[in-house]
């Protein structure tokens, strides 16, 4: 790397972790389904090679993370680390302590000063205390006490600035503050990958909501070679040109921005890819009677997926592609018949991975969507985080990062 190039941060693989209690923030912020069984665990699993390092190379590791957005008043079964402590147990082969239902109270503090090397323990769910979300100093100050050494291994939570991204490392230093190999890759394939990428440059948006999108279509903007835009927040576009959505999901308070929008990448180097047909239904059930319309939609239909004729147009740009970032959906992809358009764009990146490309998945949906389609392995890189994921694909700094030792 250049002295120009960006630094480097302090990576936990590095750090001398023997007969040291290593504080690491993890996001195990996981879906359950209604019988409380955990829908995808990749958040766990991902961080289970990090946490064997420390705990063989005889360190102590001490995980803390949220779940879910509780009150921040105390404990709440419903939002419990309990059975994420279960599963790590389970994935690591050994018992994971789980000492208390509050992470800074007598119990959980005694549990940690009686932590041996090799031992592995989970604090309950930090934003059971109110200090988490407020950043609070004392709050933090007790959670810093803790560990020898701090990791953030929570891709997933880097956009918060929460006690324990941000107050708790500020606290600890100089004490060493360091990155995971998790954190890393992320930041590595989110930030650096698509700051120096290989053309063609293909980003796909999709998902309901233009609102949430904005800040990313306007960085990327001149700097990707095709923009594809499909997903309900097309209409909202469409709507901004002149269309007929019918009942399809439009945001009517995003209509004018949406325009602008339009205007602002037609000025760039970057093509703007639209859908020019739908499958629609008269209602988001996999039962309505569906019909194909163009970009006009009758009254009594909503576009519930992208039509073929758009499908193979996304995806002889997508086949083209040297870097590919992906980010929403193409349709109602939980409900067949809708989730053929959205399959093969996941299909079409593939394939561009196996002849090169460099492909990214970012977003909570569009890693279901990726898992859902067995096609997690065709990818060069599908993130763990949502939120952290588009403020990067945004060029937002990420608050947690800045405390972070560097190289
Ligand atoms: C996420 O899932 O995006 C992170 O775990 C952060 O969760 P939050 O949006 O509740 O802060």
């Amino acid at each position: 790397m250049t002295s120009s190039g960006p630094r480097k941060f302090a990576s936990i693989n590095d750090a001398d972790v023997n007969d040291k209690a290593v504080l690491v923030r993890v996001d195990f912020n996981v879906p359950f389904d209604q019988e409380g069984r955990i829908t995808d665990d990749r958040r766990i699993s991902s961080a289970v090679p990090t946490i064997r390092s420390i705990l063989d190379r005889g360190g102590k590791a001490v995980l803390m993370s949220h779940l879910g957005r509780p009150e921040g008043t105390g404990y709440e079964a419903k939002q419990s680390l309990q059975p994420v402590a279960t599963h790590l147990g389970t994935l690591l082969g050994r018992d994971v302590l789980f000492p208390s239902r509050d992470c800074v109270d007598e119990a959980a503090t005694a549990a940690v000063d009686a932590m041996n090397p090799g031992d592995v323990l989970l604090l309950e769910n930090l934003r059971f205390n109110p200090g988490e979300k407020a950043g609070s100093d004392h709050f933090a100050a007790h959670l810093a006490a803790y560990g020898d050494l701090y990791c953030n291994e929570a891709f997933g939570s880097a956009h918060r600035a929460d006690a324990s991204m941000v107050g708790v490392p500020s606290c600890m230093k100089p004490r060493p503050c360091v990155a995971g190999p998790l954190l890393e890759k992320e930041i590595r394939w989110l930030r650096d990958a698509i700051s120096t990428p290989e053309h063609p440059f293909v980003a796909i948006l999709g998902g309901a909501k233009i609102s949430d999108k904005l800040g990313t279509i306007r960085n990327l903007a001149g700097k990707v070679d095709t923009l594809i835009v499909g997903g309900a927040m097309a209409f909202t576009l469409l709507k901004a040109m002149g269309h007929a959505t019918g009942k399809s999901l439009v945001e009517s308070s995003m209509i004018e921005e949406a325009g602008r929008i339009i205007a602002d990448v037609e000025k760039t180097s970057t093509t703007l890819l639209l859908p020019t047909d739908f499958v629609c239904g008269e209602d988001p059930s996999g039962e309505t009677h569906t019909e194909v319309f163009g970009r006009d939609i009758p009254e009594d239909f909503m576009g519930l997926d992208i039509g073929m004729k758009t499908t193979e147009a996304f995806t002889a740009a997508i086949r083209n592609a040297r870097t590919i970032v992906w980010n929403g959906p193409m349709g109602l992809f939980e409900v067949p018949p809708f989730d053929v358009g959205t399959m093969q764009v996941g299909e079409a990146i593939r394939d561009a991975t196996a002849k090169g490309a460099s492909s990214i998945a970012g977003g909570g949906d569009t890693a279901a969507a990726v898992q859902a389609f067995g096609l997690n392995e065709g990818f060069s890189h599908v993130s763990t985080g949502g939120g952290a994921s588009l403020k990067l694909l945004e060029g937002q700094k990420l608050p947690g990062l800045g405390v972070l030792d560097q190289t």
